[in-house]
This record gives C-alpha cells, structure tokens and sequence, in this order.
C-alpha cells in the first residue's frame, strides 16, 4: 500500500467509522491504538475483508458495549476496534482464538519483564503458564424468545467503586481502579474471568471491599487498598486459572477476609475475621 493510498483509506475510514478525531484526522491516545487502526486498514486493503464487513463488526461492538451498560463517551473505542478485529481474522480464518489467546500471553509476560522506559520485546523462550481452554458457550432463551450465547466463565471479581470505596474526600483509603482494569486486560484471562467496577456492595466501614466469585466460590475481601492487593488477587486468579483446582488464599489475602451472607452449612463462607 502506498503511503497516498493508506492516507485515503484512514481519511475515508475516520468519517465511515466514526473515530475519534481532529480537524487534522484520527486522534490516538497511546501508540496501541494507531496500530491497531493500521491493522484494520492493511488487512482490508489487502482483501482479507470489505469495509463493510468491517463496520459491520465494528458497530456490533459498540452496541454490545452499550448493552454491557458501559460509558458511551469513546474511552473504551480502541478495546472495542481491537475486539472486532479479533473476531474478524477468527471469522476470517486468518487466526485462530488459541493463537490469538497465546501472543496476548507473550506479550503481557514481555510487560511485566520489560523495565520502566525500556522498549516492550517478546521473550525468547516464553511458554505459556496455563494452557488456553475455550469457555464453554451456553444458549439461553430470554423470556421474548429470542436465544442468546453467552460465555461460561471461571470466575468474575466485583470491585466496589460506590459511595464510600475510593473516596478519599470522606476519609476512606484510595482505591487501585486503574490497576485492576489495566491488569485485567494485561494479563490475557478476560475470556474466563470477569471484571465488574460496580456501585455499593454494602459493607462501606470495610472499603475497599471487593467480592471474587471463582467457580462457584464467594470470597470478600476488605481493605484492598495498594496495587500490591491487585497483584495478589490476580496472581491467584492466574494460578488457579493454571491449575485447574481450587486453592488456599494467600495468607496476606486471608487476613482481610470476611464472611459476607450467612452460612448456607455447603462451606462456601469461610469464618469472619
Ligand atoms: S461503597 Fe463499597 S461497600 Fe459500600
């Protein structure tokens, strides 16, 4: 593609797609995105796929991130561009979702072995440290009829962001939010566990509370305040996610847990710290 050509392209892309943009073009917040926009447009120049079927894929996107309830103010454009190519290339069968799966892996472990400042590399070597499994997909019928796919997922963390968790202007501890939706989509799990930022989850004297639900299992934390906590939490996500098996609570975890809805006698509450 010609550098005239590619300019057509991004020109007559930024008004079929609605991008965020300038009087001058396109506006990308971080170097990620321009690539991923660049992407889109060699692989439709090269007749991987018609700009139809890419604004095709595109707007159902958006709109499901609507119907997720999420904040239509554009943050989240280039997540949403990056998920429709994804889906995209699989429909295309330019890439598979286990292939797709795994060099997400190997970069986020080149992220987390890059020092500060230094350019982002793959590392030589890497092998992936839980093996990629498809979460089943269950059809449910809605009371209109209409059936839907949605995703059986191992697990799904509730972070409290409500009236009291996070606000430091009422005294409560800061809350890590950019660290667990920045780990979140790191760390290349997002098809078998879930991420909410939600309103008030009820016990506010705790804040910062969160609630892991993992297979079955419910577990409240309090008091997850440093990015240090994040770490933790993820680190046994991933472990688990590794291990296929339940495990034990890091004890620097444990400490902050608490029993949150009575007992139903299944041992599903631990005891109140
Ligand atoms: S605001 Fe977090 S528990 Fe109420």
């Amino acid at each position: 593609m010609t550098t005239s050509s590619a300019l057509d392209l991004l020109a007559c892309g930024a008004e079929l797609w609605e991008l965020p943009r300038d009087e001058d073009g396109p506006v990308f917040a971080e170097p990620w995105q321009a690539q991923a926009f660049a992407l889109a447009v060699r692989l439709s120049s090269q007749g991987h796929f018609t700009w139809r079927e890419w604004a095709d894929h595109l707007a159902a996107e958006l709109a499901a991130a609507v119907d997720r309830g999420e904040a239509d103010d554009g943050s989240e454009y280039y997540h949403h561009w990056v998920a429709a190519l994804e889906k995209l290339v699989m429909a295309k069968r330019l890439a598979g979702e286990p292939e797709l799966y795994e060099r997400k892996e190997a970069w986020a472990d080149a992220y987390r072995h890059t020092p500060h400042g230094q350019p982002v590399q793959l590392r030589p070597g890497f092998r992936i440290r839980y093996q990629y499994r498809h979460s089943p997909l269950l059809q449910v019928t809605r009371v209109d009829g209409a059936t839907k796919t949605i995703r059986v997922q191992d697990g799904h963390l509730f972070v409290c962001s409500g009236c009291c968790c996070g606000r430091t202007e009422k005294g409560f501890p800061a809350l890590p939010l950019e660290e667990f939706k920045q780990q979140w989509k790191r760390r290349g799990f997002r098809r078998r566990f879930h991420l909410t930022v939600s309103g008030c989850l009820g016990p506010c004297p705790l804040a910062n509370v969160v609630l892991l639900q993992f297979r079955g299992r419910s577990m409240w934390f309090h008091s997850i305040n440093r990015a240090e906590d994040v770490n933790l939490i993820y680190d046994w996500v991933e472990r688990a996610l590794q291990e296929e098996s339940d495990l034990d609570v890091p004890a620097e975890l444990a400490s902050r847990q608490f029993q949150r809805y009575l007992d139903t006698g299944n041992g599903e509450e631990s005891a109140a710290h």
